[in-house]
């Protein structure tokens, strides 16, 4: 596609195909949209309920289909009084206003150092345990904001390699520290063998257990199986999914780590995407516009791969947030009414600006395949990190120019076709209200997809297949001939044969 002659064609089209939320701004131009394409975009967001969709939503009514539930991450960051919603019984506000009343007491407790561990010293260390949605939004977050100055310190364990357990224990001090058992199901293997190896850790530094651990999980009675005391839960209601609960008792290392008004501007961001989500049309609605285009060019052209390049190393995190929340939800295979569904799900993938260029961004200029680019870019930093501002400005904006521009006059290795499409992020600056409308954006664009689609964006039961295949694995890899024979599958020839590699 010819972009830069659309763009000279259109002189108001570089300014018209943008638009902002919350602060926000996007450059839409260099895509391929055309004028003639918004009517296809609008009669498709017709055909398939979009604008309903999103008041079901915001409802509480049961988008998660296969599961029967609501998908209530917009009622997180509501404020101030709200008509009952009930759901399994439990009245959503109140149970989201109570844990979130706790949470922000915890954190409170944790910067006055008045949260005492059991040999009476202060807790300056959190070691989160968790993993995917129970994981990377608290990361992603660490690593974005800054830390408020009572703060504690924060490691993270989600891998099962025990990398991340040891650099966590090398640096804390088990007296000093609390565990936080992060899972919605209180059931991930990886998630509860990190959290024996930390009880472990506490028990043999001589340490009742018992005062250094906390959970965060719907599932409370295993966390007291487990060994953690009742007032040491917060809860997460069952109809918030795991990708999407970082506004809910999941973000409690991160709310530690910024503290509560940082926290609560975090929600407030949030909300603000939620009401131009919910009020505006398609065409002025940013996170459904950007929806609905990845929408069209997997389905209209056969683009696969989206791939995003924040230039800014705190948000080195983003691309493997967006991954999760992306592809765990709009990689699915049949349609809400369990029909087999066209094209679904981008691949999504990406790294921080200026490391691409000098690794993948090749590919994406004179790769064989059109990759759908976003371009994110923080116009205000700190002092601090401004020595080279104009240089990362400069770098991100070049490789959009190039991306479209090409290079057609030059001999065959020198040529690149140009009008690849991307799109130019703008956040104002790295704040916790900026950040909570971004992760808000990516929830409704890929609310937006799976309408397009016509999935379910709040299942996953290829995660879950792949669970229960480990659990048929592990006794296979056993030495001894007796374990292995309390295995109740056989495998394949060819995971058979690895199985023997790794016994020999
Ligand atoms: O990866 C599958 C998944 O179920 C994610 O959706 C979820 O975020 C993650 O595992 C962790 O689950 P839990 O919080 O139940 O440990």
């Amino acid at each position: 596609m010819d972009v830069k002659a659309l763009l000279l064609a259109d002189p108001t089209r570089g300014t018209r195909y943008s638009g902002e939320v919350a602060g926000i701004y996007l450059n839409y131009a260099k895509q391929w949209l055309q004028e003639e394409d918004w009517e296809g975009l609008e009669a498709w967001a017709v055909r398939m309920g979009w604008s309903q969709a999103r008041q079901h939503l915001f409802q509480g009514q049961a988008v998660n289909r296969s599961e029967a539930r609501p998908a209530l991450h917009m009622a997180l960051r509501l404020e101030g009084p709200q008509d009952p919603l009930w759901v399994e019984g439990q009245e959503v506000h109140a149970v989201i206003k109570a844990a979130r009343a706790q949470m922000f007491d915890w954190v409170q407790r944790l910067h006055e150092r008045t949260w005492l561990g059991s040999t009476g010293r202060p807790i300056r260390h959190l070691i989160h345990i968790g993993v995917g949605g129970s994981d990377l939004g608290a990361r992603l977050l660490v690593d974005a904001l800054p830390r408020a100055p009572e703060a504690p310190a924060v490691s993270f364990i989600s891998t099962l390699d025990g990398v991340e357990l040891q650099a966590a224990f090398a640096q804390a001090d088990p007296a000093e520290s609390l565990i936080i058992i992060a899972s919605k199901s209180f059931g991930t293997t990886e998630t509860l063998l990190n959290a024996q190896a930390a009880k472990a850790w506490l028990s043999a530094a001589g340490l009742d257990s018992v005062a250094h651990l906390v959970a965060i999980t719907s599932e409370s009675e295993r966390a007291r199986d487990f060994g953690v005391s009742s007032d040491h839960i917060l809860p997460i209601g069952s109809w918030i999914g795991g990708r999407y609960s970082i506004w809910s008792s999941m973000g409690f290392a991160a709310a530690a780590w910024m503290g509560v008004s940082a926290f609560q501007a975090f929600l407030a961001g949030a909300r603000a995407c939620d009401q131009h989500f919910l009020a505006q049309p398609l065409r002025e609605n940013m996170p459904a516009l950007l929806g609905a285009m990845t929408a069209w060019y997997r389905c209209a052209w056969g683009i696969q791969t989206e791939v995003l390049l924040p230039y800014h190393q705190r948000l080195a995190r983003l691309p493997e947030y967006v991954q999760q929340l992306e592809m765990e939800s709009c990689g699915k295979g049949c349609t809400q009414g369990g029909e087999p569904a066209g094209p679904t799900g981008m691949a999504v993938w990406g790294q921080v600006g200026t490391r691409a260029q000098h690794a993948f961004c090749q590919w994406l200029h004179q790769g064989s395949d059109v990759v759908l680019t976003n371009f994110l870019v923080v116009a205000q930093v700190p002092e601090a990190e401004a020595a080279h501002h104009q240089y990362v400005l400069a770098s991100a904006l070049a490789q959009s120019v190039a991306l479209m521009e090409g290079q057609r006059d030059q001999p065959s290795p020198r040529t690149m076709m140009g009008g690849r499409p991307s799109t130019m992020w703008v956040l104002p600056v790295l704040s916790a209200s900026v950040m909570g409308a971004l992760l808000a954006f990516y929830e409704h664009k890929v609310y937006t997809q799976s309408v397009f689609w016509n999935i379910n964006p709040f299942d996953q039961f290829g995660v879950d297949l792949g669970k229960v295949w480990a659990a048929h694995v592990l006794p296979h890899l056993a030495r001894e001939p007796a374990k292995v024979q309390l295995a109740d599958k056989p495998l394949d020839p060819a995971t058979q044969a690895v199985i023997e590699r790794l016994n020999t």
